[in-house]
């Protein structure tokens, strides 16, 4: 909980709120005064945040992945609290594999899902997101960090880091911001799979400046500073939040994996 109640009569429209850092931005975003349009394809968690602010949570199945499903959960947001103030695209997966045994299927589903929806994202709020806005996207330390057996991953948060900085030149006219955050190693459902294997977190750590991992609140504080006023001036900015890890390099997986 803060003090502050920088995102008072704005509403934020987030996707992949549900779990994780998304939902840990919907509990800050609620804390510091805002409305917020809470979509995730599994919609258990803001199912769960709505029952708990019916005034101030509108929860809406939809996938990112599906222009069809995310325009329907635009207009259901703009018709419940009008124009967005604020949009995260967030919702987000990895997946693990070396490129020449990878399964091309799978391959492509990262990138529809990180890259692709993204960009679905962006082009379905673009027209219902008010002037002097702020859109703030989730890339990764990922995208400019490469890890072996990750790069599917790897290539869309790149494509997200990019494409965030178009977006920032399309939008800047009307005063729209549009910003990535960059996180190293957080605790969430995603990384359960590498929590499970401790030489992992270890060599994050180790390499990360603050010899630690984050919780999902640190990331959630700097995407609340990037919705409101206290960063008005800046767009098409990097953020990592990463304890210092993009000094390092990422953990060896193929060498950990295989010793399993
Ligand atoms: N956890 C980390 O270490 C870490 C690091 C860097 C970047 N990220 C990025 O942060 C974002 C959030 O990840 P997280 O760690 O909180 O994971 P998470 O699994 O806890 O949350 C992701 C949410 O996205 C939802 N989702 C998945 N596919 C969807 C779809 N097609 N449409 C709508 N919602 C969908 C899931 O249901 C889930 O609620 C992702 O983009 C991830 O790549 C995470």
């Amino acid at each position: 909980m803060t003090s502050s109640a920088r995102l008072t009569d704005r509403t934020a429209f987030i996707t992949g709120a549900s779990s994780g850092i998304g939902a840990a931005i919907a509990e800050r975003y609620l804390s510091e005064g805002a409305n917020v349009v809470a979509v995730d394809l599994d919609p258990t968690g803001v199912n769960a945040l709505a029952a708990r602010h019916p005034d101030r949570v509108l929860a809406l199945r939809a996938d990112v992945t599906d222009e069809t499903s995310m325009t329907e959960a635009v207009n259901a947001g703009t018709r419940r609290f009008g124009p967005f103030h604020v949009v995260v695209a967030n919702a987000g997966a990895g997946t693990y594999g070396l490129i020449r045994e990878h399964d091309t299927a799978d391959w492509k589903r990262i990138i529809d899902l990180c890259l692709v929806g993204v960009f679905i994202t962006l082009k379905t709020t673009a027209d219902h997101t008010a002037d002097g806005g702020s859109v703030i996207t989730i890339s990764s330390l990922n995208a400019i960090q490469p890890s072996a057996g990750m790069s599917a991953y790897c290539a869309a948060k790149a494509g997200v880091a990019m494409l965030t900085r178009v977006a920032a030149m399309e939008m800047g006219a009307r005063g729209i911001r549009v910003n990535t955050i960059a996180p190293g190693l957080v605790n969430t459902n995603a990384t359960a799979g590498m929590f499970a294997v401790p030489e992992v977190v270890r060599q994050f750590e180790e390499n990360a400046s603050l010899g630690r991992h984050a919780s999902p609140e640190e990331v959630a504080s700097v995407a609340a500073f990037l919705a409101s006023d206290d960063s008005s001036y800046m767009s098409a900015s990097f953020v990592s939040v990463d304890g210092g890890g993009n000094t390092g390099r990422y953990p060896t997986l193929p060498a950990i994996f295989s010793a399993l």
